[in-house]
């Protein structure tokens, strides 16, 4: 009797034994079947997670995946790939239309410089020499962007001034210095119509304004005045003060940045004028002049076109008649307004 219960007890101890170890293989090859499976699909969704994070170039490695999961695997990547390709397509695009953005603010603004033959090539200096400033002052790329567009289209107001004013050969009269003012208010009517352009809108309505307030239009006084019409107002100087006007034949650079520093506190703003006389020394400013009248022979272009198409100049220029827009400029002129004499 005792026999035959040691027996069935061992019985039971093989097959608790066995059903142990059964269990034991089955748990091992689970764990085994859910990592075949399961570490491919974590790589997919470890990989879908860098696309959705905007890494388009990234791929799901096939290699040993069972051919379902390389099937998948593969239309993932091909759909990442279309993905790629597309917002490559969409960056050339919003590329291209950033340049043609760009050309037309600069043969526009070109043009508006054509309508007096002393100021060819204003716009784009006043801009080059602007962006000079702002980087000097340590300001953001976005914000040295912003201030050469701004720069570039500051006297754009000038399309509203009577021809005969832009192109008289000498002092104006006070009745004729009031119409000119006019165009810092004509240009920021004109600009603030554009909704992507809004924020250069004080640069163009403001360039004219003092330290001290006695500028104009609105004699805005001290940090009322927008840091970026602060920084165009210098540059601005600078230009014309360097280059042949009506009334002056263009100055060394040396005595436009000595007026620069005798305005400083009464016109200029101390901190911009400070920065850019570290412009000045260090090269900064000339490399920008230099560099900024390369373009002006394809901007003229274009903007003879734009005169002669649109119509900008005014209506005293006869039909037939060579562009009085744009005369040649004397080469000694342009040596003596952009370099050293
Ligand atoms: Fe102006």
């Amino acid at each position: 009797m005792t026999a035959a219960f040691a027996a069935v007890g061992r019985m039971i101890y093989r097959t608790v034994l066995i059903s142990l170890l059964l269990v034991a293989l089955a748990a091992f090859f689970a764990l085994l079947a859910s990592r075949w499976v399961g570490k491919p699909v974590q790589h997919l969704a470890e990989t879908s997670h860098e696309i959705a994070a905007g890494n388009f170039g990234q791929r799901v490695d096939t290699l040993g995946l069972t051919f379902e999961m390389a099937d998948l695997a593969d239309n993932f990547n091909r759909m990442s790939g279309h993905v790629e390709s597309y917002v490559e397509q969409l960056k050339r695009a919003a590329a291209a239309n950033r340049e043609l953005f760009i050309g037309s603010i600069r043969a526009f603004a070109a043009a508006i410089d054509a309508k007096d033959p002393y100021t060819r090539g204003h716009s784009e200096r006043v801009a080059a020499v602007s962006r000079s400033i702002a980087s000097s002052l340590g300001l953001e790329a976005d914000f040295q962007q912003h201030v050469w567009l701004g720069a570039l289209l500051h006297d754009v107001g000038k399309i509203g001034v009577d021809d005969r004013i832009l192109k008289k050969g000498g002092v104006l009269t006070p009745e004729e210095f009031d119409q000119m003012k006019l165009h810092t208010v004509i240009g920021a009517e004109i600009m603030a119509r554009i909704e992507q352009l809004r924020d250069i809108v004080p640069a163009i309505r403001w360039h004219h304004e003092n330290w001290n307030g006695r500028g104009y239009p609105d004699a805005l006084r001290g940090e009322d005045i927008p840091l970026i019409a602060r920084i165009i107002a210098v540059a601005d100087t600078f230009d014309a003060v360097t280059t042949s006007r009506p009334y002056q034949q263009a100055y060394t650079l040396e005595f436009a940045v000595e007026t620069i520093t005798k305005l400083t506190g009464t016109r200029f703003d101390a901190k911009i004028t400070t920065a850019f006389l570290k412009a000045f020394n260090t090269g900064l400013i000339e490399n920008a002049i230099r560099r900024a009248s390369q373009p002006t022979e394809q901007m003229e272009a274009s903007a003879a076109l734009m005169v002669s198409d649109v119509g900008i100049v005014g209506s005293s220029q006869a039909a037939g008649e060579p562009s009085a827009a744009l005369p040649p400029m004397p080469k000694e002129r342009r040596a003596t307004a952009r370099l050293k004499p």
